[in-house]
């Protein structure tokens, strides 16, 4: 009998990518939509990744390349680690991928075998529940909710971490929260790591340049340094360059994992193209004002968001301190109703305002937090700010 693997019966669309088609479907027939659902920066990058691009184009060699990266790839991404505080990285250390969604993925093949654990706070990154799903992984959550402003406690990263957890997934700053850790909360969640000698940790940190309030860029390694035998950092062009089409991530970390990574590339990918890899090189060396311009244009977004979003009655958002999303907390509108729909959880409450006012959000069970939604708020401004007010005209509405 014809039948597809079995992996693919614990395989799923991404919640957010369905999110987005229903809007863009909306916006093809003519409604007026205003579209917070998926997590793209909304900026293209400087003059000068399109000059590299265009230059490669024409000393192009149509050749396959390295399943690494080039050379002048890992060392301008090496220097890009320096920048952010993790020096002394070797080429041997690094491998790149078609962006961080295929090196996580890579990692999770690496790294977990069928039935090994995998820890994670909640909320999560959709994928990586998906991706370790996908590869047979036990997933354990760690919960934090809003009243713990949606971040990991020490204790409970201490209890959660055994001998059997092969991998501890961390993301800093947070997609879907906005929530950025401080220099003492990591240095209390690396005091635990360290007692964990049997778990490797991912620090997926591709939010890293988009820190607001001067609140600064912390890794585990920058407060254990014995910690980077076991832990891998991950980066991409997509959020901090305005490159998310280009398809560019990397992970730097022990050499045998890159090396898994580069061998799995050989497999799956063998290269990523010469004309992205020189627009990548000119991404990281080239001037760093467009990605500086838009840190700051977010953290004022953020400050309009989140005075929306508390103005209305019923409705908290912890304040996000990084990357480009508010999560808050919608749950007090569930058991209520919006003209004749009722609203009995996140899905419900994001379809109905989907139809009701034409704006769509991610609900937060897609990220493992069933009370809350998540606001992209990159969109142009008169968007947002319509946008803003439709959410607080539809809770106003509810009975
Ligand atoms: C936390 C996090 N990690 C990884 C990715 C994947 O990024 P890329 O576009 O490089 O695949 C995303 C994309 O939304 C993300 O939010």
């Amino acid at each position: 009998m014809l039948r597809l693997a079995q992996r693919m019966s614990r395989a799923k669309p991404s919640a957010i990518m369905v999110i987005a088609d229903k809007a863009k479907k909306l916006k093809a027939e003519g409604r007026d939509i205003v579209n917070f659902s998926i997590g793209v920066p909304n900026f293209l990058p400087g003059a000068h990744v399109y000059e590299a691009a265009r230059k490669a184009l024409d000393a192009d060699t149509g050749q396959y390349g390295s399943n690494r990266g080039r050379d002048d790839l890992l060392d301008a991404f090496i220097a890009h680690l320096a920048r952010a505080g993790l020096p002394g990285y070797q080429r041997e250390n690094i491998a790149v991928g078609v962006g961080a969604k295929q090196v996580i993925y890579n990692l999770a093949e690496a790294l977990l075998d069928e039935g090994d654990e995998i820890a994670f706070p909640t909320p999560y990154w959709t994928s990586y529940l998906d991706i370790a799903e996908i590869v047979g992984a036990k997933v354990k959550l760690l919960p934090c909710p809003s009243s713990q402003h949606y971040k990991l406690t020490p204790d409970q990263l201490d209890t959660a971490i055994t001998p059997t957890t092969r991998v501890f997934l961390f993301n800093n700053p947070s997609n879907p929260t906005g929530m950025v850790y401080t220099r003492e909360e990591i240095a209390a969640l690396a005091s635990v790591l360290v007692r964990k000698p049997d778990t490797w940790i991912i620090t997926d940190d591709i939010y890293h340049r988009m820190v607001f309030d001067g609140l600064g860029y912390h890794n585990f390694v920058h407060s254990r340094p014995e910690l980077r035998e076991r832990t891998i950092f991950i980066d991409s062009l997509s959020k901090t360059y305005g490159m998310p089409g280009w398809r560019v991530g990397f992970m730097a970390g022990p050499v045998a994992v890159a090396k898994a990574v580069v061998t799995l590339n050989s497999n799956h990918i063998t290269n990523i193209p010469e004309i992205t890899t020189a627009a990548a090189v000119a991404a990281f060396s080239g001037p760093q004002d467009v990605t500086e311009r838009q840190c700051a244009d977010f953290a004022l977004r953020r400050d309009r968001v989140v005075a929306a979003l508390t103005a209305i009655p019923g409705v908290s958002c912890p304040r996000p301190q990084g990357a480009f999303y508010a999560f808050p907390d919608i749950s007090s509108a569930f058991g209520r109703r919006h003209g004749s729909t009722r609203i009995d959880n996140d899905v419900d409450f994001c379809a109905a305002l989907l139809d009701a006012k034409g704006v769509a959000c991610v609900p937060g069970s897609a990220f493992g937090e069933p009370r809350a939604l998540r606001i992209s708020y990159t969109c142009p401004l008169p968007q947002l700010d319509a946008g803003l007010k439709r959410i607080a005209e539809f809770c106003g509405e509810l009975t």
